[in-house]
C-alpha cells in the first residue's frame, strides 16, 4: 500500500546532515580550471548577464541565516543544527565562488547589484524564522535546478558545465535538508494551519516562478527551455518538494521507523 509505503520514510537528524555535508565535501567532481574558460561570444551574451546575478545570489555570507540558525537550534536544543547549517552555507559559497571564478576566467565583470537577488534577500530577512527562511529558499533551489541544467546545456564549456553537474548534485540534498526541516516544522502545526500554509506556498511560488523567467528567460531559452516547459519543469520539482515537505509522509517518534532508509524519494523522480 503507498500509504504504507511513504510511512517509512524519516528525517535525519542533524549530525547526519553534518555527516552528509562533510562527506560531500570531501568527493567534489574536479573542475578543469587548466582549460581555461572555454566559452564563445555567442554563447557568453545568452548567459553572461543572468549567470552575474545568480553568481550573486550564491555568495551571501549567511550571516542572517547562521543567526536565525542559532536562535532555533537553542530554542529545539539541537545543537548540531548548527553545525548542519554552518556547512550547508558553505556549500553554497563554494557555487558562488566556483561561478565567480568561471566569470573571472571568461572577463565577464561580476555583479554587485541584482533585482531578483535584493528581492530574494528582502523575503528572507523581513523574518528570522527558520520557517519563513526556509519556504523561499526551497523554491528558489527547485528553480536552480532547471536553472543550472539549462546553462549546462547551453554552453560547450567544460569548466562550467562541470560546476553545473557539482551544483544541480548538490541541490538534491540542498532541497531534501529545507524539506526535512519544513517537516519537522509543520508536524505540529493544526491541519487548517498547514492547509493555509500550502496556499500561501503556491501563491509565494508563482511569484518567484515569474520573477525567475523573467530575469532569466533568455538564459533558460539558450538551455532549451521555453516558458512553457519551464513553467510546467518548476511546478513538476516544486510538487515534489511539498511532498517531500509534508510530514504525513514521515515517520515520527511515536511510529516506528525500521527499514527505513532504502525508501527516500528521489528528486530524479520529478518531471524534468
Ligand atoms: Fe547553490
Ligand atoms: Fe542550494
Amino acid at each position: 500500500m503507498i500509504g504504507e509505503e511513504i510511512c517509512r520514510l524519516r528525517v535525519r537528524n542533524s549530525s547526519e546532515w553534518i555527516t552528509h555535508f562533510e562527506e560531500n565535501a570531501a568527493c567534489q567532481r574536479a573542475v578543469p580550471w587548466y582549460q581555461g574558460a572555454g566559452v564563445s561570444a555567442a554563447e557568453l551574451a545568452e548567459i553572461a548577464d543572468s549567470l552575474r546575478g545568480w553568481q550573486l545570489g550564491e555568495t551571501s555570507d549567511g550571516s542572517h541565516l547562521f543567526t536565525a540558525a542559532c536562535h532555533y537550534a537553542k530554542a529545539i536544543g539541537d545543537p548540531d543544527f548548527v553545525g548542519a547549517v554552518r556547512l550547508f552555507i558553505a556549500e553554497e559559497q563554494r557555487h558562488g565562488r566556483q561561478l565567480g571564478r568561471f566569470l573571472d576566467l571568461a572577463g565577464v565583470p561580476r555583479a554587485s547589484e541584482d533585482r531578483g537577488d535584493s528581492l530574494f534577500r528582502f523575503v528572507r530577512y523581513s523574518v528570522s524564522r527558520m520557517e519563513v527562511w526556509a519556504t523561499p529558499v526551497v523554491m528558489v533551489e527547485t528553480h536552480a535546478m532547471i536553472y543550472y541544467n539549462a546553462i549546462r546545456r547551453a554552453t560547450k564549456s567544460a569548466v562550467l558545465r562541470r560546476i553545473c553537474e557539482q551544483i544541480l548534485a548538490d541541490e538534491v540534498a540542498h532541497i531534501r535538508f529545507q524539506c526535512e526541516r519544513l517537516a519537522i516544522l509543520h508536524h505540529r502545526c493544526s491541519r487548517w494551519r498547514r492547509a493555509l500554509t500550502m496556499r500561501l506556498h503556491r501563491l509565494l511560488f508563482v511569484v518567484i516562478t515569474i520573477a525567475v523567467w523573467t530575469g532569466h528567460r533568455r538564459a533558460l531559452r539558450a538551455g532549451g527551455y521555453d516558458f512553457a516547459r519551464f513553467w510546467k519543469s518548476a511546478w513538476g520539482k516544486m510538487r515534489f518538494a511539498w511532498r517531500m515537505m509534508s510530514p504525513d509522509i514521515y515517520c515520527w517518534n511515536d511510529t516506528p521507523t525500521t527499514g527505513q532508509s532504502s525508501r527516500r524519494p528521489t528528486l530524479g523522480r520529478s518531471p524534468a
